[in-house]
Order: C-alpha cells, then sequence, then structure tokens
C-alpha cells in the first residue's frame, strides 16, 4: 500500500474529488503529502460543507506559520540541535520534520486530531527522520528542551495550551500570521518571515506575514 493511500480515504470521507500529492516545500528539502493544488474551490453543498467543518483536515495543507517556523529553525538550527523537541499542533509535521532535520534528538509530535498524527508519521517516513507522535499532553510523561507551536492559535481556547506547554518544555517557539503581540505571555518577536499557506489559499496580504514569538 502507498504510503498515502490510507490518508487520501480519509481525506475522501468530506472532499471526495480531493487527492494527496507529494509536495517539495519551497526553500526546503522537506516533502510532504498535501492535498492536491488543483483541489476543487467550487462552493461546496451544504452537507459537505459541514463535514468539512466537523473534521477539518488542516494536516492535509502546509500552513504559511508552519513554513515561517521551519525557515526560522534552518536559521537558528541551535534552537534544536540535540535538543527534545515537541511538536504541538503538527499537522502536516512540518515544523517537526524540520526540527528532526536539523539535528534534533528527538522528536514528538502532538496533536489533538488523529488524522494528523497519521499525515505526520507518514511525513516523518516520507523524509526519513524519526517523529513520534501522541494525541495527549498527559500521554507524553515527559519534559522537552524546546516546543514548536505553528498556527495553533486560530483557536482562542489554545492560549490555556501555552501555560500547559510551558509547563513541559523549556523553550517555547511560537509562529502566527494572525497573533500580532504576545507579551502578556512574556513572548518576544525575534524574526518575521512572508509566507503562504501550500496549496495556496489565497489568504488576504495581511495574513502573509509570519510573527515568529520567543520565550525562553
Ligand atoms: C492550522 S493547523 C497547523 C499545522 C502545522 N503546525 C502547520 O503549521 O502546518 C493546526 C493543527 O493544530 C491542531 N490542534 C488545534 N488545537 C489543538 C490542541 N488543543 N491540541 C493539539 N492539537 C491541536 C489541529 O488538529 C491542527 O492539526
Amino acid at each position: 500500500m502507498a504510503l498515502f493511500d490510507d490518508l487520501e480515504q480519509r481525506l475522501q470521507r468530506t472532499l471526495p474529488n480531493a487527492r494527496i500529492e507529494t509536495t517539495t516545500i519551497p526553500d526546503t528539502t522537506i516533502s510532504l503529502g498535501l492535498i492536491n493544488a488543483d483541489f476543487s474551490t467550487e462552493p461546496l453543498s451544504q452537507p459537505s460543507m459541514n463535514a468539512v467543518l466537523a473534521e477539518p483536515a488542516y494536516w492535509s495543507f502546509c500552513w504559511g506559520s508552519g513554513r515561517g517556523l521551519a525557515a526560522f529553525l534552518t536559521g537558528h538550527r541551535q534552537i534544536v540541535a540535540d535538543a527534545d523537541v515537541l511538536d504541538v499542533g503538527s499537522g502536516s509535521g512540518i515544523a517537526g520534520i524540520a526540527a528532526a532535520k536539523l539535528g534534533a534528538k528527538s522528536v514528538t509530535a502532538l496533536d489533538s486530531d488523529t488524522d494528523a498524527l497519521a499525515a505526520t508519521r507518514a511525513n516523518a517516513t516520507l523524509n526519513d527522520v524519526d517523529v513520534a507522535t501522541t494525541a495527549e499532553i498527559v500521554d507524553i510523561g515527559k519534559t522537552f528542551d524546546v516546543a514548536l507551536l505553528a498556527d495553533v492559535l486560530y483557536d482562542k481556547a489554545n492560549f490555556d495550551l501555552i501555560r500547559r506547554i510551558e509547563a513541559i518544555a523549556e523553550t517555547l517557539v511560537i509562529a502566527d500570521s494572525r497573533i500580532r503581540d504576545l507579551s502578556a505571555f512574556g513572548f518576544k518577536i525575534v524574526e518575521r518571515y512572508e509566507s503562504v499557506t501550500l496549496p495556496n489559499l489565497g489568504e488576504f496580504d495581511e495574513f502573509k506575514t509570519v510573527n515568529i514569538f520567543l520565550k525562553t
């Protein structure tokens, strides 16, 4: 069975005509199985829309923030080299896979969506790196040198997640194109990257700048 067959079937539960295509992420050595770039943007029927909203396949996109975080790690390799790394809200696995390629000692991906964890595992295999996966923080039972959070604050409930991750990780790196200020949480903006989601969702220009927030 090909690496992404099972994920493609899961994707087709909500988007019957969608496919998974292996996509090389520009400016990286990373390839990911993502939704086909020419996926239909025709309006969905109401039942299809309800299904997509109930089970959004975030893992089938490489979000602009994930790309920005991978670029930041590439320029600041020392943050993840030889470190135990946690990728929170891993989706496709872009951030954790970048960390693994840059010499992390271990990478664990955390995502509440088990399809995302399957995607992260498949993409880790595709990139020939080791990434462990878990759906629950309590499953982890260890502490980390670094936690990476790319595009997880779209859900306001996830601001609480920052506090929970702080309890188990020494350094936190957050990448987000919608959040402008996390100083109330003790974070500083250390870099900015221009980045778009792949496949391109045609996001507004104001959401194409990814802020990298760091707290040590
Ligand atoms: C927009 S995607 C970003 C994926 C990836 N980090 C990237 O940048 O391409 C957000 C991911 O976070 C996951 N997520 C959202 N809230 C979460 C939570 N509280 N705990 C774990 N995962 C969460 C979602 O299931 C989804 O896979």
